[in-house]
């Protein structure tokens, strides 16, 4: 339901009727409660171009304006403003629509996209460490939003497979497995074993110098190697992912040496379009206003970085058709991509349409304000983090006894990764955050356990209630008018947060309907001895509309919900 967009209707019917020949700006959610449920605050901005005080605008707009339905009453304000009051009869209406809707009344997009939405993307040299939580979160959530919406998501892994060090770690490979099996488990550990026989031994640094060479030269036994090692490090990824519940697959694996073949093609077809220049004996492009070149090819030959992302561009906007490829990666390689949508642009390899966004995140910092790091000052394993948090959520609820051994490890799992996800996707995303347990762990405030506590709550007194919705929902107070409009904004959150990327509109908004669904519990009792039939069953049907729109708030963000807490 989108409550915003049908105010907006009638304020142009009001405009078309009071002779206002302009497109009025949108309405806007009240900020107080006496100021009614919306605001519409364009007269001001009519007064010059129509030569009238803004009062008398205002006056105008709401002599024309159609109260038989949605809108109840409406009040001018200070200088021109003007407060909206719904009208309960209407919003019961859209609230049991929305109730008994699969998609809670969420109409699909009219004008759906293509989105690539690139995310996650580890280096297979290294484990995921918690650098990678924020791009494969904050992309999961906005590739389900989207999805969600109607938009054709195609995920992308675009994981670093490719590179030098890739001779080392698969001739090291080579010389454990003639000892026996290997078992890649820790591959922090297995690089540093790696390069520790690297830096002593001369012959095996020549070796895995010869093997990186004949593994781009395509030597099958140096590739198949290095297959096995990639097929390794994947796994430990993908047993992140399905850790995190997030919906990455080996399908969505579109990884950096895909595009091999590509690359002298990018660097030639840039000679053509003479974009190319050579500087210290490497090929470049210069762009405007950038003292840095972007380099494409270095003097021995090798491609980089930036060659495989405008070669990832144009695959991307050619093949896969994208109307909106959107980055989810670390802010701090900004410059990189500002970079490669501007030559990707003007050698045309991607449409002057094609929306191209990176979604910069900031870093996780710990408690004294640093980069996050382990005690000796090592790089965080993410399983190692996601196993904490599930401890953690197990210690909190183990001494709750009617739950057995088996329900407390599924709760201890879905309470602490939601905890950690939640946490991540309630920050704005382009800001450093802190890493509290503490905080996210905390059953008060805008987080994960709150939310699961809420819905829980909800379902305990469905459940004791056991029995059919019935009759017609009721707004019969301002509490319950307020929880009406909040959860008829819900499509109008969802589509803000497309548009700006950013999960924690979504995070505030839940915890907003959340708290206010608690405020309304308290003084609105549902099923207590003296509250009658059609009070108690319109109050159930708020209850569960609140818990559907929670419940599908948290899957877009990846996040699950248990019935009992
Ligand atoms: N492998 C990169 C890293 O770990 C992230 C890749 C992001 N995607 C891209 N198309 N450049 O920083």
């Amino acid at each position: 339901m989108k409550l915003k967009s049908k105010l907006n209707a009638l304020i142009q019917d009001a405009f078309n009727q009071a002779n206002i020949d302009q497109t009025p700006l949108s309405v806007s959610e009240a900020t107080k409660p006496e100021f009614g449920d919306y605001q519409f605050n364009g007269a001001m901005a009519l007064a010059k171009s129509l030569g009238k005080n803004p009062r008398a605008i205002a006056t105008d707009i709401i002599n024309a304006l159609d109260f038989s339905s949605l809108i109840r009453k409406a009040e001018i304000a200070g200088p021109g403003f003007i407060n909206l009051w719904l009208n309960p009869l209407v919003l019961a209406d859209f609230c049991e629509e929305a109730r008994g809707d699969a998609r809670l009344g969420i109409a699909l997009r009219t004008t759906p996209q293509t989105v690539v939405v690139d995310y996650s993307g580890p280096n297979m040299a290294k484990q995921m460490h918690v650098g990678h939580l924020r791009s494969t979160i904050i992309g999961d959530s906005l590739a389900n939003l989207l999805d969600f919406l109607g938009d054709t998501v195609i995920r992308q892994n675009h994981i670093g497979d490719w590179g030098t060090q890739f001779g080392m770690l698969v001739a090291y490979l080579e010389e454990q497995q003639s000892d026996g099996d290997v078992s890649l488990k820790d591959l922090e550990v297995f690089y540093r074993d790696a390069k520790k026989r690297f830096d002593v031994d001369a012959n095996f640094a020549d070796k895995a110098r010869e093997y990186v060479v004949k593994i781009q030269g395509g030597d099958t036994h140096c590739l198949g190697l290095w297959q096995q090692f990639i097929d390794r490090s994947l796994g430990h990824c993908e047993e992140v992912y399905t850790k995190l519940n997030v919906k990455l697959s080996r399908e969505d694996v579109r990884a950096e040496s895909f595009y091999n073949d590509d690359l002298s093609q990018v660097v030639s077809d840039l000679d053509k379009a003479t974009l190319l220049s050579e500087s210290k004996g490497a090929k470049c492009v210069f762009l405007e206003n950038d003292e840095i070149p972007v380099i494409v090819q270095k003097g021995d030959g090798g491609y980089l970085y930036a060659t495989t992302d405008l070669s990832a561009l144009r695959f991307r906007a050619k093949n896969l058709e994208a109307d909106r490829i959107c980055y989810v990666v670390d802010a701090r390689q900004s410059h990189h991509f500002k970079q490669v949508f501007k030559v990707a642009k003007n050698a045309h390899f991607v449409g002057t349409d094609v929306f191209l966004e990176h979604i910069g995140f900031g870093t996780m910092m710990d408690k004294a304000g640093k980069p996050f790091k382990t005690r000796d000052g090592g790089t965080v394993k993410l399983v190692d983090l996601l196993d904490e948090a599930v401890n953690k959520a197990h210690e909190s609820i183990r001494n709750k006894e009617d739950y057995s051994l088996e329900a407390l490890e599924i709760k201890a799992k879905i309470i602490g990764i939601g905890a950690v996800k939640y946490a991540d996707l309630s920050m704005n995303r382009e800001s450093n955050y802190i890493f509290s347990w503490e905080k996210m762990l905390s059953l008060e405030g805008n987080t994960s356990v709150y939310m699961l506590y809420a819905y829980a709550r909800i379902q305990s007194i469905l459940r004791k209630h056991n029995a059919k919705i019935e009759g017609k929902m009721r707004i019969s107070d301002a509490l319950e008018q307020h929880l009406s409009v909040t959860l008829l904004r819900f499509e109008d959150i969802l589509q803000r947060a497309s548009v700006d990327a950013s999960p924690h509109q979504i995070t505030s908004y839940l915890y907003e309907l959340a708290s206010l669904f608690m405020r309304f519990y308290e003084q609105n009792p549902i099923l207590k001895e003296g509250v009658d039939e059609e009070t108690k069953m319109s109050r159930l049907a708020l209850a569960d509309l609140t818990a559907k729109t929670i419940k599908q708030g948290l899957d877009i963000l990846g996040i699950e919900v248990v019935n009992q807490l």
